[in-house]
């Protein structure tokens, strides 16, 4: 049997880091058992620092207005990820974009709550539903020096219903949120070489 580790990064309500932490936080996949050994925030008010805590888990809080630059903020995380010997970098509802410092240096991936390459950037849900797509969709892909732009590993879609209000398509994305992002962890972490 063996441990891997991930850190999750997060900044804000956090459903989807309370979801990992549910679903593979100190659970065993084919022989791996993975363990979240490190939670970064960069917002000091996020409500996912509260859900952490009903796990026991401590958030370590990196304010990113506190540094001087993008890539001195960054260096931080970095020293952070690799001291602790993190197998996977979670990007979970991180809202910073981040340098070639992190990007070299780290494993990552990210969830984007849109059928990437379409849709990059911080409003995936409200441009989506507002455009003539019949299908909308989540996807799960490396975290590269482009923006939402990395190697894609998972995607999911659903189809649009006649008269779906953007509620309806936002409680869709995150039911599917909820099953893809813990899928590609144990998929990474346990399933592949
Ligand atoms: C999710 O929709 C995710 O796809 C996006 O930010 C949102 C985070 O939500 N990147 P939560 O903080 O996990 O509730």
């Amino acid at each position: 049997m063996s441990v891997k580790k991930i850190a999750i990064l997060f900044s804000g309500n956090g459903s989807n880091l309370e979801n990992i932490l549910e679903k593979v936080h100190n659970k065993t996949f084919n022989g791996v058992t993975i363990k979240c050994d490190l939670l970064i925030c960069n917002n000091p008010d996020a409500f996912g620092i509260q859900r952490a805590k009903k796990f026991g888990l401590k958030t370590v809080i990196i304010n990113h207005k506190e540094f001087k630059t993008r890539e001195d903020f960054d260096a931080k995380l970095v020293s952070l990820i690799q001291e602790k010997k993190i197998d996977l970098t979670i990007l979970a509802g991180f809202m910073r974009i981040l340098t070639p410092v992190f990007t070299k240096n780290i494993k990552a991936i990210n969830l984007h709550p849109s059928i990437l390459p379409i849709f990059k950037g911080g409003n995936a849900i409200k441009e989506s539903f507002n455009s003539d797509m019949l299908v909308g969709g989540v996807s799960v892909h490396f975290v590269s020096e482009e923006l939402d732009g990395g190697k894609l590993i998972n995607q999911l879609v659903f189809y649009r219903k006649k008269g779906m209000s953007l509620e309806e398509w936002e409680e869709n994305i995150h039911k599917l949120e909820y099953e893809i992002l813990p899928k590609t962890i144990i998929e990474l972490l346990a399933f592949s070489n």
